[in-house]
């Protein structure tokens, strides 16, 4: 049978390009819906005269999970330490196929789960891993796609488009992994959200699945050689080192400053390895041939 989808945290950075690539599916599935604050509900008008179901309630509450099977979530940086409560909340209400707000790095490599940006996504999964073992038939996939194209060269890493300035925290020969996800386009990243909805699991016993994605993987050096090509320009580049970002990191947390002290602590990730997934690709397992890293220069700066 077609699956009835939710998603929490549907108006967010990727929740808005999902949505559009959910419609563009939608023969595919039985429901689909957005949850919202009912104070919020306006933020979907667009997509619910699309088609999308707005379903307005709490995410903490089972009763907003009520008739779907799948349960996204989407949620941002500080929120996603509720996670385990939306995992609670949804396995209550019935769902049994659940995508935490992954998204990114393989935290489970190198130690990078120590990266406070990465301390919530841990928890989660934790949570994920015992509710998997003790709820039969639920079972959850990680979606692991590292960084977001559009992201890596940005202001996010230093990177000023316009003044042809790069102050990178990181190393030129970090490797990454780049998957596209335009604000107002949907690419690869939500196009492997959907596909990875309507995969079937390879053994119906098997509760955890993770699914490594990416539209390119190269140096970081190799990107901003492929954005100097695309822009037709050429960039001063330096590189600092990741410990004075994990210093402003900790100087934003004594001042109580949740939102900076996440911001410090994910800025020094992509060009520092962080990003890179481990072999072997999934990405066979789509009928899709997502964005190259430069195909993504290309559509953001023009023709070479
Ligand atoms: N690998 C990468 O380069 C990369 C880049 C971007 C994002 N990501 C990942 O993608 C995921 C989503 O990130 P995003 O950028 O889309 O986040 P975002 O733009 O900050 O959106 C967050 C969403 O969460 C909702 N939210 C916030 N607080 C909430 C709360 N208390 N209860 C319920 N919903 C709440 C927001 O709704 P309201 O507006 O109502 O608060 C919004 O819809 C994260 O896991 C992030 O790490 C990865």
């Amino acid at each position: 049978m077609a699956p009835s989808v939710i998603v929490v945290g549907a108006s967010g950075a990727v929740g808005r390009p999902l949505m559009e690539e959910f419609l563009a599916q939608k023969s595919q599935f039985r429901r689909i819906a957005v949850l919202s604050d009912p104070s919020k509900v306006s933020r979907f008008i667009e997509v619910q005269a699309k088609g999308i179901e707005v379903v307005e309630g709490s995410f903490l509450e089972a009763k907003s999970y009520e008739g779907f099977e799948v349960v996204i979530s989407l949620v941002g940086n500080v929120a996603m330490k509720l996670q385990p409560g939306i995992i609670e909340a949804a396995i209550a209400g019935g769902a049994r196929h659940f995508i935490p707000s992954e998204f990114g790095a393989d935290i489970a490599q190198n130690g990078i789960w120590k990266n406070r940006y990465f301390r919530d996504k841990v928890v989660t999964r934790e949570h994920l891993r015992a509710r998997a073992k003790d709820t039969p038939g639920f079972h959850y996939t990680l979606i692991l796609s590292g960084a977001v194209a559009e992201y890596t060269v940005s202001e996010f890493n230093g990177v000023d488009v316009e003044k042809h300035v790069a102050r990178t925290y990181g190393y030129p020969k970090a490797r990454l992994h780049v998957t596209a996800m335009h604000e107002c386009c949907f690419y690869s990243v939500c196009k492997f959200i959907v596909g990875a909805v309507l995969l079937p699991f390879d053994d119906p016993s098997q509760s955890i699945r993770e699914l490594r994605v990416s539209g390119d993987c190269l140096t970081w050096e190799k990107l901003m050689e492929l954005l100097e090509e695309v822009q037709g320009a050429k960039y001063d580049i330096k590189y600092l080192d990741p410990a004075l970002a994990v210093e402003k990191q900790e100087a934003a947390r004594a001042q109580g400053d949740s939102e900076g002290e996440l911001f410090w602590s994910a800025t020094a990730t992509m060009a520092n390895g962080y990003a890179l997934l481990p072999e072997p690709s999934d990405n066979h397992r789509f009928a899709f041939e997502p964005e190259t890293a430069k195909e993504t220069l290309i559509r953001m700066f023009g023709s070479e």
